[in-house]
């Protein structure tokens, strides 16, 4: 498969890192296409645990090479700050890739995250306060600052002056807080540049090129479906389309080059930060599930709110993003359940629906209608062949195949790269 896509079903946290780093050895390059330092993956190699939030997971694999693209916000400070700890650590970074086009996240957008969030109260998003919307609200209010801008000192000066203008106001003004100078962003975004230099590159002609060579490419997101700009629970989701289709414009390259979407999907759900979540445990089962998921955010420390396998949206995510392939994750989380309940529909003003509301207000009102299956109690976490797997476990996958929209080919039984069992070949 030339180019495969990989996404998250439900609302991140799925475990897309293994699952990249798992398929990293069989593909040429891995493409990390939006978002920015608030997607945390956890990789687990041999042993050592690697946690990565701005470098695509594809890092980990020596002979593939990683590439942050155009739809991607960076932060400079970040980029280096975890090249150094994971050369420190052996891993080579030489390889990786950045598209000029990418958009730069700089200090004033943090701080703009942090007062908007602080200022919007009980109304807040629960952002990772890394600037990820005000960089993405940049861009499409055409005051962003890309990656190219590091190489012409004039135009990177003109280009933060713009960006500056409005925000010193609205800084000064409405939040009460100091101006930011020019100087001191160009400064600091030019002490970068000859750091950058070597990798930056047109990484949509260099993809293209590869497919054309007959490379492989995989597409990994982050974030997932539910948090997507368009496609998710808004306004509680991220700033970018963290979907498919994402892909391509976050990358430069076309959907008819894409031939598999691959989606990871955990066997139930967790969520950070605010918004609906129909399947939420707030009892101590939630608990039990947040303790034996080791449910806290990579990037926040934050407890991830946890809840039961929602259905519905594990449909809703296999027809936004064209799901070839589930990947379904920590199963073995599962294990000591007498009784595992699925979300298999909603209820919603009394009538049973199938599908995801079309109001937000309809989805906030949602309640899950339960179908239970049977739990299993012998630890998983060594079974590499469905037929290893308890046979409740395996009524369980069965269940959420037919109810989920796509075949399950992968299922994870830890979190080691080979604690996996391998369904059917994913690329
Ligand atoms: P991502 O953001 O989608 O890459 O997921 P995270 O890394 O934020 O969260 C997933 C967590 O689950 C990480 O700590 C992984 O090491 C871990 N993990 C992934 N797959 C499995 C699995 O099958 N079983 C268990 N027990 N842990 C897993
Ligand atoms: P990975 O890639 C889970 C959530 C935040 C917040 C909302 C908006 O590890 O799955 P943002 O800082 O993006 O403006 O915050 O989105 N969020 C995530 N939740 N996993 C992530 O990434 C997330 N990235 C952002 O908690 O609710
Ligand atoms: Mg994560």
């Amino acid at each position: 498969m030339p180019a495969s896509v990989l996404v998250g079903a439900q609302w991140g946290d799925e475990g897309k890192g293994k699952a990249t780093d798992a398929l990293g050895s069989r593909v040429d390059y891995v493409v990390k296409f939006n978002g920015g330092n608030n997607a945390g993956h956890t990789v687990v190699v041999n042993g050592e645990t690697y946690a990565l939030h701005l470098l695509p997971s594809g890092i980990l694999t020596p002979g593939c090479t990683p590439v942050i693209g155009n739809g991607v916000v960076v932060d400079l400070g970040v980029l280096f700050e975890e090249i150094a700890e994971l050369s420190e650590r052996g891993v080579d970074c030489s390889r990786l890739l950045v598209s000029a086009n990418a958009h730069l996240i700089a200090p004033y957008h943090r701080t703009v995250d942090k007062v908007t969030e602080r200022f919007l109260g009980r109304r807040r998003i629960g952002t990772t306060g890394r600037g990820i919307g005000p960089a993405y609200a940049d861009k499409m209010n055409r005051v962003g600052v890309r990656v190219q801008d590091l190489f012409d000192a004039g135009i990177l000066r003109q280009k933060v002056e713009g960006a500056l203008d409005q925000k010193n106001h609205l800084l000064t003004k409405v939040y009460n807080r100091r101006a930011i100078t020019v100087d001191e962003i160009v400064d600091e975004l030019l002490s970068y540049s000859d750091r950058m230099r070597p990798m930056v590159r047109d990484t949509g002609l260099e993809l293209v090129r590869a497919l054309d060579a007959g490379r492989t490419v995989l597409f990994e997101a982050g974030q997932a479906t539910m948090l997507d700009v368009d496609h998710g629970t808004y306004p509680f989701v991220t700033s970018s389309n963290a979907t498919a289709a994402g892909a391509c414009t976050g990358s430069g390259v076309p959907p008819n080059r894409i031939d598999r979407v691959i989606a990871v999907v955990k066997a139930y759900t967790t969520r950070v930060g605010e918004g609906p979540f129909p399947t939420e445990l707030l009892d101590e089962d939630g608990e039990r599930l947040r303790a034996s998921g080791g449910e806290f955010g990579t990037t926040t420390g934050r407890p991830r709110r946890c809840g039961w396998y929602d259905a519905p949206i594990a449909r809703y995510a296999a027809r936004i993003n064209g799901v070839t392939d589930l990947v379904l994750t920590k199963l073995d989380v599962l294990t000591g359940w007498e009784k595992v309940p699925v979300c298999v529909a909603y209820e919603v003003d009394g009538e049973r629906v199938e599908e995801m509301p079309m109001t937000q207000s309809d989805f906030h009102h949602a309640r899950p209608v339960y179908q239970f299956f049977d739990g299993w109690e012998d630890d998983i976490t060594g079974c590499r062949s469905v037929a290893e797997l308890p046979v409740a476990a395996q009524g369980y996958l069965q269940a959420l195949e037919d109810l989920s929209g796509a075949p399950i080919s992968a299922v994870g039984v830890g979190p080691g790269r080979d604690q996996t069992v391998v369904v059917r070949d994913l690329l």
